[in-house]
C-alpha cells in the first residue's frame, strides 16, 4: 500500500510516519510537506535513507504541483495533516490558515478524487466543537461551534470533506483530536514551550486565570488511532480521539516546574488569548466501541517521558529556536543532487 501523507515534517505527521515505517514494513510512503516554520527534516532523520520514504517539498495549495505529485505516485491512500496549526498565529493573522487549512484541502480532494483514492484521511481537531462548561463532552454529533480563526478553518475543512463523500463519494475519513504532547513538538505550544523556558531559566506565561482545560493525549496513541482508522474506519465517517485526561494549564504549569526542579515564582500570569476556549473534553466511546481503539500512555509516565526528550535534545529545539532548522532542506537537497550523480 502506498500512503501519501501531508505535513509530514510537523510534529504529529512526522510522528506517525516513524511509527507506520515501524509498523508496516509493507508500506511506501511519501510526505508531501511546504516546510513551513513548523515542518523540520531533522524529524524525519530516522527513515530519511529508507526505500520505502520519499519526500516531495510542495505546497497542498498549489493544484499543479499536488496534481503532478498524485499522478507521478498514484497513492493508494491520503492522510492530511498538512495544516496552520496554532491558535496565537491565527489571531494574528487568519489568512494562510484559510489558505493551507480550507484550500489546500480542498486542493489535495480534487487530485485524490480525480486519481481515484481508497481512502481519504482527513486530520481534524477537537477545537471544531467549541467550547465546553464545567460539565459535559464532545461526541461526534456535537454543534461545530468553532471560535478562532484556526478552529474555524479547520471546521471549514470538515465540512468540505463531508461534501465530498456525499457530492462525489470520495471516501472520506475524519479524526478530532484533542491536544497532543511528545517530542518534536514545536516550542510554541504549551508544553515544549515551558519546558524549554524553564531550561533557559525564564518565567513561564500563564494565559488569564490559567484555569482553561485541555484533554492531553500522547502523541504516540493519536498515531495509533490514526492507523485505525485509516485502515478500519467506515467511509464517511467522524471519529473522536482522545486522552481522557483533563487537565487545567496550572496544573500543567505546576507539573512542569516540578519536573524541571523550579518553584512557582516562575509562573507569570497574563493577558488572556482572545476567544480562549474554556474547556475542551472527548467522548471517544466511538473509536473505542467501533475499533478497538484506547490511549495506552499514562498521563503522568508519558508527560516525564516527554521532558526528558526535551532535556536529551537541546540541540533540535535550540536549532529550532534559532531558525538553524531551516537550513536542513538545502543540505538533504545538496546530499540528494551529489547521491544522483554518477
Ligand atoms: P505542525 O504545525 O507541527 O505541523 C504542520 C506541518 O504541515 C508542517 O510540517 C508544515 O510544514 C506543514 N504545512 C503547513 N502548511 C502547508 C502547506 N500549505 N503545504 C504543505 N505542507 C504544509 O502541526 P501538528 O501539531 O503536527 O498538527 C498536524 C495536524 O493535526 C493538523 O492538521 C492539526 O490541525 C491537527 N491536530 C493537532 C493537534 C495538536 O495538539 N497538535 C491536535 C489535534 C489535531
Ligand atoms: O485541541 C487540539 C488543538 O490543540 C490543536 O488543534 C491545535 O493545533 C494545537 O495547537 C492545540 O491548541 P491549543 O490552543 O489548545 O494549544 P496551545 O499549546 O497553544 O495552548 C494550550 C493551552 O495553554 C491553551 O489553553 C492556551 C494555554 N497557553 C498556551 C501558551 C502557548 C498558555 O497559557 N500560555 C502559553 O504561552
Amino acid at each position: 500500500m502506498k500512503v501519501l501523507i501531508t505535513g509530514g515534517a510537523g510534529f504529529i505527521g512526522s510522528n506517525f510516519i516513524r511509527y507506520a515505517m515501524r509498523a508496516h514494513g509493507e508500506w511506501m510512503i511519501v510526505n508531501v510537506d511546504k516546510l513551513t516554520y513548523a515542518g523540520n527534516l531533522a524529524n524525519l532523520a530516522e527513515v530519511a535513507g529508507n526505500p520505502r520514504y520519499r519526500f516531495h517539498r510542495a505546497d497542498i495549495c498549489d493544484a499543479e504541483a499536488v496534481g503532478r505529485i498524485f499522478s507521478e505516485e498514484l497513492p493508494d491512500a491520503v492522510i492530511n495533516f498538512a495544516a496552520e496549526t496554532h491558535v496565537d498565529r491565527s489571531i494574528d493573522d487568519p489568512s494562510m490558515f484559510l489558505k493551507t487549512n480550507i484550500l489546500g484541502t480542498q486542493v489535495l480532494m480534487e487530485a485524490a478524487r480525480k486519481c481515484g483514492v481508497a481512502r481519504f484521511l482527513q486530520i481534524s481537531t477537537d477545537e471544531v466543537y467549541g467550547s465546553l462548561g464545567a460539565t459535559g463532552r464532545f461526541s461526534e454529533d456535537s454543534p461545530l461551534r468553532p471560535n478562532s480563526p484556526y478552529a474555524a478553518s479547520k471546521t471549514a475543512a470538515d465540512l468540505l470533506v463531508r461534501a465530498y463523500f456525499k457530492t462525489y463519494g470520495l471516501p472520506t475519513l475524519v479524526t478530532r483530536c484533542s491536544n497532543n504532547y511528545g517530542s518534536y513538538q514545536f516550542p510554541e505550544k504549551i508544553i515544549p514551550f515551558f519546558v524549554t523556558l524553564l531550561h533557559e531559566g525564564k518565567p513561564v506565561p500563564v494565559y488569564g486565570d490559567g484555569m482553561n482545560v485541555r484533554d492531553w493525549i500522547h502523541v504516540d496513541d493519536h498515531s495509533r488511532a490514526v492507523d485505525a482508522v485509516l485502515l478500519r474506519g467506515r467511509p464517511g465517517q467522524v471519529y473522536n480521539v482522545g486522552g481522557g485526561n483533563e487537565r487545567t494549564n496550572i496544573e500543567i504549569t505546576k507539573l512542569l516546574l516540578g519536573a524541571m526542579g523550579k518553584d512557582e515564582s516562575h509562573m507569570r500570569f497574563v493577558p488572556d488569548r482572545p476567544g480562549h476556549d474554556r474547556r475542551y473534553a472527548i467522548d471517544d466511546t466511538k473509536i473505542r466501541t467501533e475499533l478497538d481503539v484506547v490511549p495506552q500512555i499514562p498521563f503522568k509516565e508519558g508527560l516525564d517521558a516527554t521532558v526528558r526528550w526535551y532535556l536529551e535534545n537541546e540541540a533540535w529545539w535550540r536549532a529550532v529556536k534559532s531558525g538553524e532548522y531551516q537550513t536542513f532542506y538545502d543540505r538533504w537537497y545538496k546530499d540528494r543532487q551529489n547521491r544522483d550523480v554518477p
